[in-house]
């Protein structure tokens, strides 16, 4: 039997978003076409994003479906540069923790680029923020790091961005439906999601962005989702998402000390094996565990407990099945030992206490046999991060 505390990568598909998305494969249509099936597709569209919205608390029409969450951070980011440099504010600032779809999106615009420095637990603190250059655009700082599971202070970075004139998108795709999440009252002016971090499809997400979000089109075609989104909307994959995220947010209030009391299991079991620190600082997911293990490689880590039984993680890249050392952490000032000898356990809506309990009982012999293990060697290849 294998126990899987890999969520955050990719969540078991939801009965309701596999029900919403059997019911909604039976149409036939374009939502675009103007004639009766294409109307039926529409319409069911719309719902979808209804839903969605509601989940997120956002107005419908704020709502653009993407094809993930990498798509909605490439349209914020490239669009909020592409605006700029029009507009004399051409600079975009994202914190040094990002997933590297936002990471690498702000890399791509070279020195329009500006890194927001984190704390040791991986927090953006006012003083970056305070001291944003005066022509930047937009800034980006997520809502829920995807390694260690550290909560930023959205409020703190939406008033700072205010005072600053900027503009404040967060990636929120491992918040919702993990914390709290309120689009209208964080104030912020545009929001990433993913469907299959919650229980929905892979291939879709969106991107929840004011109506009047100073935006440039980058993705050109038939004009769909307010321009913003070229390319036919992917209907069944739409109300798959919005039915998986009605579900969890759904849940949130039962899962949240369910996912905090496993979690706490979690850290209790890890830590009583010496040398196992976990890291995010106080304010974390409940359902993300992050912890570095002193003496080992990541990846003996997760091979010795892959033979056990267990999937997890490191959250970070990973190079022709090697681990690279983890931005997240080195941003953190951890050091290039700890970049490299962290692994991630995250919890979703089918996780048991069984699921803890195995990874407890393997983990002694498991990090005692990772500590014996010889160095792998990175080779050059593709580079891939969930
Ligand atoms: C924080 C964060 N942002 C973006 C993504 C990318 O989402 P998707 O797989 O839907 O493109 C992920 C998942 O890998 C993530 O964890």
């Amino acid at each position: 039997m294998r126990h899987y505390l890999d969520h955050a990568a990719s969540s078991p598909l939801r009965d309701e978003a596999r029900e919403a998305m059997l019911a909604a494969w039976e149409l036939t249509g374009n939502p675009s076409s103007l004639h009766g099936s294409g109307r039926r597709a529409r319409s069911l569209l719309e719902d979808a994003r209804e839903q969605l919205a509601d989940a997120v608390d956002a107005h419908p029409g704020e709502v653009v479906f993407t094809s993930g969450g990498t798509e909605a951070d490439h349209l914020v980011i490239s669009g909020a540069a592409a605006w700029g440099a029009e507009h004399g504010r051409p600079r975009v600032a994202a914190s040094a923790v990002e997933h590297p779809a936002v990471a690498h999106a702000v890399q791509a615009l070279g020195g329009a680029g500006v890194r927001l420095p984190v704390d040791s637990d991986g927090v953006v603190h006012g003083e970056g923020l305070a001291q944003l250059p005066p022509d930047v655009g937009w800034a980006s700082v997520m809502w829920v790091n995807n390694e260690t599971g550290a909560i930023q202070p959205i409020d703190g970075f939406v008033e700072a961005c205010r005072r600053a004139g900027v503009r404040a998108h967060s990636d929120a795709v491992q918040a919702l439906g993990h914390v709290r999440c309120s689009f209208t009252a964080s104030r912020l002016d545009a929001l990433s999601l993913s469907a299959h971090k919650l229980g929905g499809p892979v291939g879709v997400g969106a991107l929840v962005v004011r109506r009047n979000a100073p935006l440039a089109v980058v993705s050109h075609g038939g004009g769909q989702e307010r321009r913003l989104r070229s390319g036919t909307v992917p209907v069944a994959l739409a109300a798959g998402f919005a039915a998986a995220a009605a579900a969890s947010v759904a849940e949130l209030a039962a899962q949240a000390p369910r996912w905090a009391g496993l979690r706490q299991r979690l850290v209790d079991g890890l830590t009583a094996v010496g040398g196992v620190r976990v890291n995010g600082g106080a304010h974390t997911s409940p359902a993300i565990c992050h912890v570095t293990v002193d003496g080992t490689r990541a990846d003996d880590v997760l091979l010795l407990l892959d033979a056990a039984g267990i999937d997890c993680s490191t959250g970070s890249a990973c190079t022709a099945g090697v681990h690279q050392p983890s931005e997240v952490v080195l941003a953190m000032g951890l050091g290039e030992e700890a970049a490299t000898a962290s692994v991630r356990f995250s919890l979703g809506h089918t996780t048991t206490a069984a699921d803890v309990d195995a990874l407890l009982a393997a983990w002694p012999d498991v990090v005692a046999r990772a500590r014996g293990a010889r160095p792998t060697q990175p080779d050059p290849g593709e580079t891939r991060a969930t």
